[in-house]
């Protein structure tokens, strides 16, 4: 794996993290969307709702080692290099997605804590009890804003995975690569 010491890729903590994120992202929403299929109240209702929960977690507990991985290496640069306009709009877009990797399961966390007075762990009698009170007018507005943002990012998510594919195929430079 000496091509992980390159300066022409991320390195294998910075891609790994990438996309083991991606993929709890993926999941997170899979399974909040899919809590429909199951009647309410159901043990397979309960368990996909809190894998839910517990999916965001993991994406906030691996974005913190991301984000110093990232200050600590920086981006390997892209080959043929970006204009400027293109590297600001990458930049914005980047920006975006970090700032939703904390501020999507924090509103989530809160929502449980408010609402529910602790987060439960799937399949145990095991929770992590809030530091607050219950507020459940708190909990609903929270909530509503984890919503309205989870739908927004769709769209941030998509124009993402549509850049990285435009790169690829289009434009033909590494940007992708770097990320494999
Ligand atoms: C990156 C991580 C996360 C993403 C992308 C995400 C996304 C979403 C989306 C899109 C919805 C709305 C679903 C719908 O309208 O049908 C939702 C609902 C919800 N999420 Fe998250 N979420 C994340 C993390 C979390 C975390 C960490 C928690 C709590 C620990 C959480 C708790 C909730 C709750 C309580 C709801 C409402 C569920 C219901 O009404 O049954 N989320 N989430
Ligand atoms: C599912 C398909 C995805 C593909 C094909 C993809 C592809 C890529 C590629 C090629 C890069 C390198 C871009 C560059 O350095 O200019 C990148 C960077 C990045 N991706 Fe993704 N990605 C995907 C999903 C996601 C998701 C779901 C998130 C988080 C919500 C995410 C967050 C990021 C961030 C924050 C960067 C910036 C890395 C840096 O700091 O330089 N990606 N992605």
């Amino acid at each position: 794996m000496q091509a992980s010491h390159s300066p022409h890729r991320y390195n294998a903590a910075a891609r790994w993290l990438h996309w083991i994120i991606a993929l709890l992202i993926i999941a997170a929403y899979a399974l909040i969307l899919s809590r429909g299929e199951f009647a309410r109240g159901s043990p397979a209702r309960t368990l996909v709702v809190q894998s839910h929960f517990w999916a965001g977690i993991a994406v906030l507990i691996l974005a913190i080692p991301r984000v110093f991985n990232r200050r600590a290496h920086g981006a390997p640069a892209i080959t043929p290099p970006l204009s400027s306009v293109m590297q600001k709009l990458a930049w914005l877009t980047h920006l975006l997605l970090y700032l939703f990797l904390f501020a999507q399961p924090l509103l989530g966390i809160l929502t449980v804590w408010l609402g529910r007075g602790a987060i439960p762990v799937p399949l145990t009698e095991l929770h992590i009890a809030s530091p607050f009170a219950v507020n459940k007018d708190l909990a609903g507005e929270i909530r509503e804003v984890h919503e309205t943002l989870g739908e927004l990012f769709y769209y941030v998510i998509g124009l993402h995975l549509l850049a990285a594919l435009l790169h690829h195929f289009v434009r033909r430079d590494d940007t992708l690569k770097r990320m494999l």
